[in-house]
């Protein structure tokens, strides 16, 4: 598919960068005054309590700082800003596993955050700069507890459901939360599941930071009531007063940090900052969803990874739009169900990852025309390299043809999208980002800062600091620095460097290809190598392992770990059955340690690992091996270039 499809003029009235000539015309105000460009939109964006004194301070590279001095609350420019004109205008649309519904309006979430922030400060003594964690299902409650934090000056950290109680207790002494909010549970596929009880594994190995957890009613399910620490949100809340002050915050001031994998077994506590941050949500939620006063915008994303935090909950309501949250699972009760939801909420703006879309359409080819998607103006996709069908399906069955598809790249660090078609100008190619949003500098360049020839894969750099990028690694800044900007260089300086690879075409358009670290993308979620090695490691007959990425129909990509026992199954082939109560432990661990996000699809028991003479692990080689890729490398520096063919063997299963 080489075509170029363009935008359907008739669904893009009045969009904030119309065409091709607006969107030029914003990238050379950038070019020209980078900063007072910045400025402009700060101005007329934000709410500002009191004004900022300097736009970008850049004295403490990579510590960049964003309108210092400026005082401002996400809560306020979120909801309480709204009051004066959206006050019964629905904020948060809510829909659960089993098609119950709720609609908070601007007027009630803000009742709602007002008084969650208050039980926040008054019953568990949180106070500005204090972390509180929430591990919660998808219902209103979550947004509405990230919006109290926002409120009063705590720093949330969100940690996604699926995650163990191992998992969750590192994160919670990583950022030495004081108070976690959770739920009893919620429900999946028609079925209630459990989230409190992982609260209290987690809190019995260690987590004496927290004091208090905030247990909000979702499923009704019995749960272990632990006197002087667990206390019932419903409860509570009721005795908390609807009128709440806007802690004063300054622009630089973190509101939120959100754990990712990196390549080393330690997750990072990406740390975000108030002003810089909204404003980017606020300003991509317009340009790139392109959402009008009265539209219905829905994204599938789960708000514990940070599609949720910027495009569920902060984007779309800083923009004063309508979002809708949803519980379930796009797949039950059946195939049908995101396109039920699309006619009846009539969605305007729908934005998914392509792992849902590879997976609806794989069951489901005619479904959407079952249904009226009529309403739908602009597709979105995230998290992943979206493939040419799947790209395909969904612009013309989901689509009908006549939506602009947004294959917006971004990442945790970026805050918001950097890279992605605008959805009323962008001539779109397909399954591919497309250019830099006006005011980010993403290009696509070698280590020394020279632009990477056309054609060629080069590295995905952000050459100037944004508003809403990554401000440090939560006790770790040594990391960040080294992380981020110890890669690349532009000018004889470091510039941000996103870990993925990138092409450019004649034309300009950019193509994502992929992450050049020991990261794997699971259904558009990214797992570190090292996070799941760390685990296997744990089953006592493991001696060493090496995981990679092996591309999966549905998720992209899937886990597969090479594997080398202590006592090594003697022949393959009499062994199998051993082999599947091995893998059956080992996947076993990594649900306890990680969770089932990190499960691996396979495993093979391999007699060593292709080694350096040095000692280091040579994944290239592993990684073709599982993508049946014929083996370029030069295998002669290793300690035992023999080993090759033998995991190939086995891999391929020819022992
Ligand atoms: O490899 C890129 C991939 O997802 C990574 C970021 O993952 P995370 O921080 O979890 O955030 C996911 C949601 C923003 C990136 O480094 N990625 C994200 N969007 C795209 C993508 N790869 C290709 N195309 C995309 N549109």
């Amino acid at each position: 598919m080489n075509n170029i499809f363009y935008p359907n003029e008739e669904q893009f009235q009045n969009s904030p960068i119309p065409n091709m000539e607006t969107y030029r015309g914003l990238v050379s105000d950038f070019e020209k005054d980078y900063e007072g460009t910045w400025a402009k939109f700060a101005d007329e964006k934000i709410d500002w309590f009191k004004p900022y004194d300097k736009v970008l301070d850049e004295s403490n590279a990579p510590f960049y700082k964003w309108f210092s001095g400026g005082e401002m609350n996400v809560a306020h420019q979120c909801v309480d800003r709204h009051l004066a004109t959206k006050k019964n205008k629905a904020a948060i649309i809510f829909e659960g596993d089993n098609g119950d519904q709720q609609v908070l309006t601007y007027r009630e979430l803000a009742y709602e955050v007002n008084k969650t922030a208050n039980m926040f400060k008054n019953e568990f003594g949180i106070q500005k700069g204090d972390r509180v964690v929430i591990y919660m299902p998808m219902i209103p409650e979550a947004a509405v507890s990230m919006l109290a934090c926002a409120k009063i000056g705590a720093i949330h950290s969100i940690v996604f459901g699926g995650f163990s109680a191992e998992a969750l207790r590192d994160r919670i002494i990583d950022a030495e939360a004081k108070l976690v909010v959770t739920s009893d549970g919620a429900y999946r596929k028609g079925k209630p599941y459990m989230l409190k009880p992982v609260v209290d594994k987690a809190l019995e190995s260690g987590c004496e930071c927290v004091k208090k957890v905030c247990i909000v009613e979702r499923n009704g399910e019995d749960i272990t009531w632990v006197a002087g620490r667990d206390y019932a949100y419903n409860e509570l809340i009721k005795s908390q007063s609807p009128k709440c002050d806007a802690e004063l915050m300054e622009s630089e001031d973190p509101l939120f940090l959100l754990y990712t994998s990196g390549s080393t077994g330690k997750p990072k506590g990406v740390q975000h900052s108030s002003a810089g941050y909204i404003l980017w949500a606020q300003m991509t939620m317009e340009w790139v969803f392109d959402v009008k006063e009265n539209d219905t915008y829905w994204c599938t994303a789960d708000i514990g990874w940070i599609t949720g935090h910027t495009y569920i909950v902060y984007g779309p309501l800083a923009a004063g739009a309508t979002t809708v949250m949803f519980e379930g699972v796009p797949t039950f009760p059946d195939a049908g169900r995101c396109w039920k939801m699309v006619e009846e909420y009539q969605i305007n703006q729908f934005y998914t990852a392509p792992t849902a879309i590879r997976l609806l359409h794989k069951m489901g080819e005619d479904e959407p025309s079952k249904y009226d998607l009529s309403s739908l103006r602009v597709l979105g996709t995230v998290g992943e390299p979206i493939d040419p069908p799947a790209w395909k399906w969904y612009y013309e069955q989901v689509g009908n043809s006549n939506c602009s598809i947004v294959d917006t790249y971004w990442q945790t660090e970026t805050g918001g999208h950097v890279v992605s078609p605008l959805p009323a100008a962008t001539p779109i190619k397909p399954a591919c980002a497309t250019f830099p949003l006006p005011g980010i500098s993403a290009e696509v360049i070698e280590e020394d800062g020279t632009p990477t020839p056309v054609g060629e894969k080069g590295f995905m750099c952000i050459t100037k600091p944004w508003p809403s990028m990554i401000r440090n690694i939560w006790n770790d800044s040594e990391r960040f620095k080294k992380s981020y900007f110890g890669d690349c260089k532009k000018d004889g300086q470091p510039v941000y460097f996103s870990g993925d690879g990138a092409m450019i075409d004649e034309e300009g358009y950019i193509t994502i290809t992929g992450r050049t670290d020991d990261v794997i993308n699971v259904s558009g979620h990214r797992m570190g190598t090292a996070e799941v090695e760390a685990a296997i490691k744990k089953h006592d007959n493991v001696a060493s392992v090496a995981v990679v990425g092996k591309p999966h129909e549905i998720k992209g990509e899937g886990i597969f770990a090479y594997i080398v026992l202590k006592s090594v199954p003697m022949e393959h082939k009499d062994e199998i059955a051993d082999e599947l109560e091995l893998m059956k432990e080992i996947n076993g661990i990594i649900k306890a340690e990680i969770g089932a996000i990190a499960l691996c699809d396979a495993m093979a028991f391999v007699p060593d690992l292709p080694k350096t003479r040095s000692g280091k692990i040579m994944r290239r080689i592993l990684r073709s091996i599982v993508k049946g890729e014929a083996i370029t490398q030069d295998t002669s520096t290793l300690e035992d270039p023999s080993i090759v063919g033998t995991i190939e063997s086995i891999v391929n299963n020819d022992v």
